[in-house]
């Protein structure tokens, strides 16, 4: 099996940086690449203060932060990521900008190199075949927050050879995660029945069947989910999720995976969630307070 040692991520927003974290902490060399270096300053100062939480918290020694950090490198040049084994994706979910990075790096790699994307909903081979290595494309879908998340989704598309699926998947069991074997379907496993949940509880938000507080409750101490819907949804960005449900239903054609009207007019506006600091709760406060939407 093919040895990984460097490891290239695109993005470093929400699961970008997570990802560039839990790589460098299971000892490989990590390079991040982000649109500016005001981003790239930001998504590694932001894994920085989360190991500075551990090391406060006396769950990680203070030279282990530092081994982590002095092994993540952060860039705006794409073709500083030429020498990875592998190169992991998480930019926005947006099959447009994220063809045009792999045309790049197909360009400026050399042939064994490993593509992966993280995306929650576009097909693997939707990217796969916009290079010249199509078998050398995979799925490493993470979950949010990567540090925590113990799931990954390894994707193999009809045309993946299968040691690199076998590299890949050896590689997620190597950042201490739990690996699932998926087919390239949009949304794969956990997205496939996660959305329409996520989009129904919106659509129960509209009906006025009950309150945000009162759904996310009933969810949570119902069915012992650790989170409510809207809590969830915030937390994986409205943004995301609108993307993720106009990519599901044009896939799918089916209404349960459609992004509902109130989730439109939110990221029309500009309520991302926990991010933008706005979403179903208010975070601009000491706790979060449900919005007055419907
Ligand atoms: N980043 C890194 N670490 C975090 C974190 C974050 N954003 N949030 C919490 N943690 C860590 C804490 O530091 C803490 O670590 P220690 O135990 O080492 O101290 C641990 O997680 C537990 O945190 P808390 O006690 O503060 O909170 P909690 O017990 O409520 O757990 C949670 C927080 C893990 C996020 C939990 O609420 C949870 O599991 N929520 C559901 C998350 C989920 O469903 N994610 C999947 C989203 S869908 C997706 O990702 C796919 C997609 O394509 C959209
Ligand atoms: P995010 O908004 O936190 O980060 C996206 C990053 O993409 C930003 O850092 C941004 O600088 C970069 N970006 C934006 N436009 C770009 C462009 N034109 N060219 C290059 N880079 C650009 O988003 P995220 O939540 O980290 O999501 C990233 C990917 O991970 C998406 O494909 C998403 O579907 C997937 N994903 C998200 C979650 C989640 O819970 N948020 C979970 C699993 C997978």
């Amino acid at each position: 099996m093919a040895e990984i040692k460097r490891v290239g991520v695109l993005g470093c927003g929400l699961m970008g940086s997570g990802i560039a974290q839990v790589a460098a902490a299971a000892g490989y060399e990590t390079i991040v690449r982000e649109v500016s270096d005001e981003v790239v300053q930001r998504g590694i100062g932001g894994i920085g203060k989360q190991l500075g939480k551990a090391v406060e918290k006396g769950k990680m020694a203070a030279e282990d932060r530092d081994a982590i950090v002095g092994r993540l490198k952060g860039t705006t040049n794409l073709e500083d990521l030429r020498d990875c084994d592998i190169i992991i994706e998480a930019v926005v979910e947006d099959l447009a900008v994220k063809n045009e990075m792999w045309k790049t790096l197909d360009a400026v790699c050399g042939p064994d190199t490993i593509f992966a994307s993280n995306t929650s909903s576009l097909t693997i081979a939707d990217m796969a075949a916009a290079t010249r290595r199509p078998e050398r494309m995979v799925g490493l879908h993470f979950f949010n927050p990567v540090p925590v998340m113990k799931l990954v989704e390894v994707v193999k598309t009809i045309a993946t050879d299968p040691a690199v699926f076998d590299t890949a998947f050896a590689f997620a069991k190597s950042l201490g995660k739990e690996p699932i074997v998926c087919k390239d379907n949009s949304g794969f496993v956990v997205n496939l029945l996660l959305v329409p949940y996520m989009m129904d509880s919106i659509r129960a938000l509209e009906q006025g069947v009950a309150t945000i507080e009162d759904i996310d409750k009933g969810m949570q101490l119902g069915t012992g989910y650790p989170m409510g819907p809207f809590v969830l949804s915030d937390f994986v960005g409205l943004d995301t999720l609108d993307k993720i449900g106009d990519i599901m239903f044009k896939e799918y054609k089916e209404k349960r995976y459609a992004s509902p009207p109130l989730l439109k007019r939110m990221v029309s506006l500009g309520y991302f969630g926990r991010k933008s600091g706005k979403g179903f709760y208010d975070y601009s406060g000491e706790k979060p307070v449900a919005m007055k939407l419907v």
